[in-house]
C-alpha cells in the first residue's frame, strides 16, 4: 500500500448488464464502512465493456495492465457479457487478459451459508456449509492451446490441451495449505482424476504428496473429482479447503455455490498475493434483468468483502458479513432470494447498517 497517499486503491470495472447496477452498491457500501479511517480508499472507475467495445472498437486498452499493475492495489469488477457482441470478445479480451496478465493464479472462491432456508440440502444448518474452494486460475484446460482437423468435415478432430506446469500445479496447492494453517482451519482436500488422466494430474498426485509433507499440522486428504462432488453434496461439514486444477474448480465452485444460495450470493476473488488482484461477483451480466433494478447485490457486497480482507481492512470486511447475513435473516432481499426490494435499496440499507 501506498505511504502518504490514500490506504489503497481501487480500480472500479462495473463492465454490463447489472454488473452496472451491482457496483455502485458496493462502492457506497465500501465507502460507508471505512468513512472513519484516516486514509481512506480511493476509487477510480473504469468504462470498459460492450459500449465502450461497440463506440471504439477498443477492449482492453493499450497500457491497462500495466496501469493496474503499477498504479493500482485491486479492481472491483462487475461482470461482462451483453447480447450484441456476438462471442462476447469483449468480455474475453478484458477478463481472460487480466487473469492470465497479472497473473492471478488463485481463484478463490468462498462457499458460505448465511441463512438455512437458501440451501436446497435438507437438515443443513449455517455451519454445515462453509468451505473455501481454490481453483488453479492461469492453467490447465483453459489456456487455450488446442486446434482443428479436417473441421467442418465428418472426420473433423478437435483437441484441447491440459497444460500443467510443475510451478503452476505447486503455488496453487500451497497457498491452500498457507490459507487453512492462517485461518486455523484444519483440513485441505486435493481433488484432481489421476486414475484417468494419468499424466497430467500424475503431476498433481506428486506435487501434493511433497507439499503435504511442509504441513503436517495440517490433515490433507485426497479425492477424485466425481467422488468430490458427491460429497460435498452428502455431508459438506467435510470440507474447509478444496483445491483442484482450472476446470474441476469451475464446476465444482458453482455446485459450492448452489448449496449458499445461489448465484445471486456467491463472491470470488482472483488473486495473486502480494500483488493488484481482482474482485468479482460469480454471476454474470444478468441481460434479463438488466435495467429493471432488481438485480441482487449481495455477491458483489460479499465479493467487496474479499477485497477488504485482501487489502488489510479485516474489521471492515466482518462488517459487510454481518451486515449480508442481517439483510438475509430480516428479507430485505432481492427478488431472485424472495424479496421485494430493489438493489438500490438493499445497497442502502446495508450500507446504512455498515456505516
Ligand atoms: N464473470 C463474468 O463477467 C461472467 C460470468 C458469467 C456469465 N457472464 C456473461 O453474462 C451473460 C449472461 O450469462 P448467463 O445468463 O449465463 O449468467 P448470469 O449469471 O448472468 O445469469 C444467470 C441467471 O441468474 C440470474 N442472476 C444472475 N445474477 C443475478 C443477480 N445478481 N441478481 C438476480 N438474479 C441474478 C439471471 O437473471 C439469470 O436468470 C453472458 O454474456 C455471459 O457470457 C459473465
Amino acid at each position: 500500500m501506498r505511504n502518504g497517499g490514500p490506504a489503497a486503491r481501487i480500480a472500479v470495472l462495473p463492465g454490463d448488464g447489472i454488473g452496472k447496477e451491482v457496483t455502485p452498491e458496493s462502492v457506497k457500501v465500501i465507502r460507508a464502512a471505512t468513512m472513519s479511517a484516516r486514509r481512506p480508499l480511493e476509487f477510480v472507475e473504469l468504462d470498459w465493456g460492450a459500449d465502450k467495445y461497440l463506440r471504439e472498437g477498443v477492449t482492453l486498452p493499450a497500457g491497462a495492465v500495466e496501469m493496474l499493475r503499477d498504479e493500482f492495489d485491486a479492481i472491483l469488477f462487475g461482470a461482462l457479457g451483453d447480447p450484441r457482441v456476438p462471442g462476447n470478445q469483449h468480455a474475453a479480451d478484458i477478463l481472460l487478459g487480466l487473469r492470465f496478465k497479472l497473473d492471478l493464479y488463485v481463484n478463490a472462491r468462498p462457499v458460505e451459508l448465511f441463512h438455512n432456508r437458501l440451501t436446497p440440502l435438507r437438515d443443513r444448518k449455517e455451519e454445515d456449509v462453509k468451505f473455501m474452494v481454490f481453483r488453479e486460475n492461469t492453467e490447465g484446460l483453459y489456456v487455450g492451446v488446442g486446434g482443428f482437423f479436417k473441421k467442418d468435415t465428418a472426420d473433423e478432430i478437435a483437441v484441447q490441451e491440459d497444460v500443467n506446469s510443475r510451478k503452476g500445479v505447486e503455488r496453487i496447492i500451497r497457498h491452500a495449505f498457507d490459507y487453512a494453517r492462517k485461518q486455523g482451519l484444519k483440513r485441505v482436500c486435493m481433488s484432481d482424476k489421476s486414475n484417468a488422466m494419468t499424466f497430467a494430474h500424475d503431476l498433481w498426485q506428486r506435487v501434493f504428496k511433497e507439499v503435504r509433507q511442509e504441513y503436517t499440522d495440517i490433515e490433507s486428504r485426497h479425492l477424485y473429482i466425481d467422488t468430490l462432488a458427491m460429497e460435498v453434496v452428502r455431508d459438506p461439514r467435510q470440507f474447509d479447503v478444496i483445491v483442484t486444477c482450472n476446470l474441476f474448480g469451475d464446476i465444482i465452485s458453482d455446485l459450492g455455490a448452489q448449496l449458499a444460495g445461489g448465484l445471486g450470493l456467491a463472491p470470488s476473488g482472483n488473486i495473486h498475493p502480494g500483488k493488484t488482484s481482482l474482485f468479482e461477483p460469480v454471476h454474470g451480466s444478468a441481460p434479463n434483468i438488466a435495467g429493471k433494478g432488481i438485480a441482487n447485490p449481495l455477491g458483489s457486497v460479499l465479493t467487496s468483502a474479499m477485497m477488504l480482507e485482501f487489502l488489510g481492512w479485516k474489521q471492515e470486511a466482518e462488517k459487510l458479513r454481518a451486515a449480508t447475513r442481517a439483510a438475509l435473516r430480516e428479507n430485505f432481499v432481492t427478488p431472485d432470494l424472495g424479496g421485494d426490494r430493489k438493489t438500490m435499496e438493499v445497497g442502502d440499507w446495508i450500507a446504512a447498517r455498515v456505516g
